[in-house]
């Protein structure tokens, strides 16, 4: 049996183990994947674990996913530029380090909206680690402009810094928003705004909204943000947050094992367990 694991803190409500697991099964692979409590202060020992029992592989979550960088034998150059590591491939005992969060993002939007990225004009609300992997990968796509706006201005700005090294790209304050959104085709909610259980919140004024946007929201939880919900009274494209869980997992089995995700199989999992 081929070991695999995911180390968070919290972990006990993860679902990437029923997620891979699921994987291991309909690909007929013969292989466990279990979740890791790693507290503060264990995660170097955590990852030597990894070489010393000879997992193949192991997914890094939060509060992980900086520090283990400093624990990696390699670390892929987009997961370097981000910043961050959620995936680990032991390959024959040297670990190296993968960000397949951003990827995921994309993948998952492209496949469930049909949006066509190059030249795409985005507003992304949030400054924090999942907006730096996204505003990654959307730039990369490439999306023409990105517009950050954050509670804190300041942070918005410095991920606008970041991301100009790849397209056009602003940091404002939520305030702001007023004066660029007729130019936006995309919305990205990467706040917790709306996260359950205040799921009564949106991050900013939908009254806006109109058919010709694409809303998207990282959450999943509930699945149907009130931000995802008002975009579709409004007549706009939605876009919800488990797409980006399904693939980011997708994409580390493929690293892992070298063969296709089986999508399909693996969202109905989640979805089973978050019902
Ligand atoms: P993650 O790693 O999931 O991105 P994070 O780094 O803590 O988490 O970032 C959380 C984001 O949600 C930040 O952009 C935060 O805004 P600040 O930078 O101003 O803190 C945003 N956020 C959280 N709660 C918020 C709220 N009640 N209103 C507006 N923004 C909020």
């Amino acid at each position: 049996t081929v070991m695999y694991g995911v180390f968070g803190d919290p972990v006990a409500q993860s679902k990437s183990p029923i997620m891979l697991n699921r994987a291991f099964q309909v690909r007929g692979i013969n292989a466990a994947y279990a979740a890791f409590h790693i507290k503060p202060g264990t995660l170097g020992d955590a990852v030597r674990g990894i070489r010393a029992l000879g997992f193949r592989g192991v997914n890094v979550t939060i509060p992980h996913k900086l520090e283990v960088m400093n624990y990696l034998d390699e670390i892929d150059e987009h997961a370097r530029r981000i910043g961050a590591v959620n995936t680990i491939v032991n390959d024959g005992g040297r670990l190296i380090g993968f960000n397949t969060d951003g990827i995921g993002y994309v993948r998952s939007l492209k496949e469930e909206t049909g949006l066509t990225l190059r030249g795409c004009r985005v507003l992304m609300l949030g400054a924090g680690g999942a907006a730096r992997g996204v505003g990654y990968a959307l730039a990369r796509e490439g999306a023409a402009r990105i517009w950050i706006a954050n509670r804190t201005v300041s942070k918005a700005e410095e991920l606008a810094g970041y991301l100009r090294e790849y397209t056009q790209a602003d940091g404002i304050g939520l305030d702001g928003i007023g004066a660029i959104r007729q130019e936006v085709d995309l919305i990205v909610n990467n706040t917790s705004v709306g996260m359950s259980p205040n799921v009564d919140e949106t991050p900013i004024d939908t009254s806006w909204f109109h058919p010709s946007l694409t809303v998207s929201d990282l959450i999943y939880n509930p699945m149907e943000t009130k931000l995802l919900r008002e975009a579709r009274l409004a007549g706009a494209k939605t876009h919800g947050g488990l797409g980006m869980f399904i693939y980011q997992g997708a994409y580390a089995f493929e690293y892992w094992t070298g063969q296709p995700a089986p999508v399909r199989e693996m969202r109905e999992a989640v979805e089973a367990a978050l019902r």
